[in-house]
């Protein structure tokens, strides 16, 4: 098992990963003196996979069940779950503990941060996204119809479990979608993934623990030691943006359905190395290094429907315009990134045209 230790305001968390750190889960609760009270909140379809493994935590019989899924991460569900945490009487010696992907982890995670101010959450990520990002770092919400996560609170877990076994049963894209998130870890911070992920691709796909175990926690490193450093985002957690301001205006202006977040993620590197190379900040042999690993995944959804003008209009909103300024990541070289703070219009449109949005 490894165990990483994330450094956070509300005081430290262990992230612990490896083959059956779900069966440790009580033990460790109980270790950190979690909960007298335990609630778990999970999707039908997660808990349907892997409820029966969390009998034994002694957690309330019934969990909350709500819908996953991009679509369903807004503040009706939230209000699901409030709902369920009020009618179940929780109370401030409670610990919720959110069983599943991104989408199921924000939402708990916003939950936990807002009931009653603020109760303990614990992070169970089940899918290779969630365990190899939002799992960590305790950015917490929901989306707006105009734009992404634009609502949400940051509520640090008190412990995170990623037990590779339940990514057994993730749909192909899915599992896809995590793997451009890796991609992210190594054009940031640790160009030996993208080797890693290019030389084993084949053993990756078949979901072999000898591979995919090594990517989970080489990533979950690079984002205990950025989070560590900056938890509120003001300087090095930017670069986890990395694709993310592309990312989340195309997630946004397809209403959440066309893309698994980590897909738009992918285009969104895409544009973010176009934009570098147009610049001469990227060398060009990385971006083709980047399309080409992209391109092994599989492919990515069409975007040739999506228009350009409609992608820079959400960027617009983004939150990652700070005082009218955009904070663009871009990377300077394998594993180094650079922030740039005068993009502008014309060259954003140039490298969403040369991924393949129209005009
Ligand atoms: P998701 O949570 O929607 O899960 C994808 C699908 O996989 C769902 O249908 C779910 O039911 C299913 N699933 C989950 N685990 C499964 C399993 N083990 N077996 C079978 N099916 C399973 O998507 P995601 O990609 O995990 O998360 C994306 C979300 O994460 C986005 O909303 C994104 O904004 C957010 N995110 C947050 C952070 C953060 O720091 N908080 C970082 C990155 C991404
Ligand atoms: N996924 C970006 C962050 O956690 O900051």
């Amino acid at each position: 098992m490894v165990r990483i230790t994330v450094t956070a305001a509300a005081g430290p968390y262990p992230v612990l990963i490896g083959r059956n750190t779900i069966d440790a889960l009580g033990k460790e609760m109980d270790a950190a003196r979690l909960g007298k009270r335990r609630i778990l909140v999970s999707s039908e379809r997660v808990w349907d996979f892997h409820g029966a493994r969390f009998r034994t935590i002694g957690a309330d019989k019934t969990p909350i069940l709500i819908e996953d899924g991009e679509r369903y991460k807004n503040l009706n569900t939230v209000a699901r779950i409030l709902d369920a945490l009020v009618k179940a009487q929780a109370d401030r010696s409670t610990v919720i503990v959110a069983v599943g992907g991104g989408v199921i982890g924000d939402m708990v995670g916003f939950s936990a941060a807002t009931y009653l101010r603020g109760l303990p959450v614990v992070h169970v990520p089940t899918t290779l996204l969630a365990q190899v990002d939002s799992a960590i770092g305790g950015k917490t919400g929901v989306n707006h119809p105009l734009g992404k996560n634009l609502i949400g609170a940051f509520h640090a877990p008190s412990l995170v479990i990623a037990d590779p076994i339940v990514l057994e049963t993730l749909p192909r894209r899915e599992f896809r979608a995590g793997l451009y998130e890796v991609i992210k870890y190594g054009v940031i911070s640790d160009p030996a993934l993208l080797d890693r992920m290019r030389e084993s691709i084949t053993a990756i796909f078949n979901r072999d623990g000898d591979a995919v175990a090594p990517l989970v926690s080489a990533s979950c490193r690079i984002k205990a030691q950025v989070v560590s450093a900056d938890e509120r985002e003001s300087g090095a957690r930017r670069t986890l943006n990395f694709g993310h301001t592309v990312g989340h205006a195309l997630e946004a202006v397809t209403k959440y359905k066309q893309f698994r977040h980590g897909e738009a993620i992918g285009y969104g590197m895409l544009a973010a190395l176009a934009i570098g190379v147009a610049r001469v900040i990227t060398p060009k042999s990385l971006y083709q290094e980047v399309e080409s690993l992209i391109t092994q995944l599989g492919p990515l959804p069409p975007v040739a429907d999506i228009s350009a003008k409609e992608v820079f209009a959400a960027i617009v909103r983004d939150k990652k315009v700070v005082n009218g300024t955009l904070h663009f990541i871009a990377a300077s070289d394998r594993g180094k990134t650079v922030e740039l703070t005068d993009v502008n219009e014309k060259e954003i449109k140039a490298a969403l045209k040369k991924i393949g949005l129209r005009a």
